[in-house]
């Protein structure tokens, strides 16, 4: 095909970060894909504001299943977020044959199994790049970069909030509530903010990483979770002086008597790289055999990184539809018939 027609559903933050990047780097990507990435439909339920986001050359409607229903729709990107209404969307897409892309962790985390088994049955894909550490690669990096690999270990800082939380009680001494404010303030912190500080959010990250890097179901109802509300400003201090920073990290690790998955806030000396990642940055560490210890670092949150990910997924499923094979080049930035020289 020209080009794949793309369904939102939701028009939040991450929603419009992927409309306005796919429209401003609309050439770049449609040669990296192959084809072109449309999007042709948008379900929100402010439906005039949706419409003012992206013009009137898409259609935008309040039902999310008049997009489930359009049969020239591929792709259903879901960004409602939560475990109620867009898991059922999401299985009813798979039902209708469609792709999914997600940056739901919660949903994935908790009913994955389930999900990903339709995904099998109908032959469709369900990815979920912006779901863990926001635009950093790191699915891709732990599925496709390092699959000669026995991975031993992933730990990570992979909820923005609490990084930003715990950097501002400690560079600049706010109280932990303001802190909070101030994430909800920037986008960084979940609808529900409790997920972030009780580190549940993380775990969801956690288990998906855990699921991919050892081959196993996802295991967030086996893994320990403690968050970051019970640090006061005087743990941050003490941990300083003593050398550390404290981060909350989201942990998997392969051990002789099984994976364990665990998050909860960890004293890292200071002098690591891992412990220097200030604000809603994430970074994540995977130790692994043949390469050794690896860093990704970037941002977790926000608009336009999220979109990042979503869109490299959406990419990625236009390339299992380009028929053309020899135009699936993946490791040459810009597919061959796509160079010119055309001044610029
Ligand atoms: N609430 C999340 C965070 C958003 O703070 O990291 C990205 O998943």
């Amino acid at each position: 095909p020209t080009s794949i027609q793309v369904g939102l559903l939701g028009m939040g933050t991450v929603g419009t970060g992927v409309f306005n990047v796919l429209m401003r780097n609309q050439s770049e990507i449609m040669r990296r894909a192959g084809c072109g990435i449309e999007v042709t439909m948008v379900a929100d339920l402010d439906t005039e504001r949706a419409k003012s986001l992206v013009g009137p050359n898409v259609q935008v409607v309040a039902d999310a299943r008049a997009i489930i229903a359009n049969p020239d729709i591929a792709v259903v990107v879901e960004l409602i977020g939560g475990y109620g209404i867009a898991k059922q969307l999401v299985l009813e897409a798979i039902e209708a044959g469609k792709h999914v892309v997600t940056a739901n962790k919660a949903l994935l985390a908790v009913h994955g199994t389930e999900i990903f088994a339709a995904a099998q049955r109908k032959g469709v894909m369900v990815a979920f790049e912006a779901a863990v550490a926001g635009g950093i690669p790191i699915i891709k990096a732990l599925r496709e970069g390092l699959s000669a690999n026995r991975i031993e270990w992933v730990a990570g800082i992979i909820n923005g909030t609490t990084n930003f939380i715990l950097s501002e009680m400690r560079d600049k001494g706010l109280d932990f509530d303001v802190a909070l404010k101030e994430a909800q303030r920037l986008g960084y912190a979940e609808a529900d903010p409790t997920f972030d500080i009780q580190g549940v959010d993380a775990a969801h990250k956690a288990a998906l990483m855990s699921a991919i890097a050892f081959g196993v179901p996802v295991q967030f109802e086996k893994a320990y979770i403690e968050g970051i509300t019970a640090l006061g400003a005087q743990d941050i201090r003490y941990a300083e002086q003593l050398g550390y920073r404290i981060k909350l990290l989201g942990i998997t690790k392969k051990t002789a008597k099984g994976i364990e998955l665990r998050v909860h806030p960890s004293l890292v000396p200071a002098k690591r790289l891992i412990a220097n990642v200030e604000g809603a940055m994430n970074a994540v560490m995977v130790h692994c055999d043949a390469l050794g210890t690896t860093l990704y670092y970037g941002k977790g949150a926000g608009s336009e990184p999220t979109a990042s990910a979503v869109i490299a997924d959406l990419v990625d499923i236009a390339r299992l539809n380009t028929a053309n094979a020899a135009q699936r080049v993946p490791y040459l930035a810009f597919q061959p018939d796509a160079i010119d020289n055309t001044p610029v």
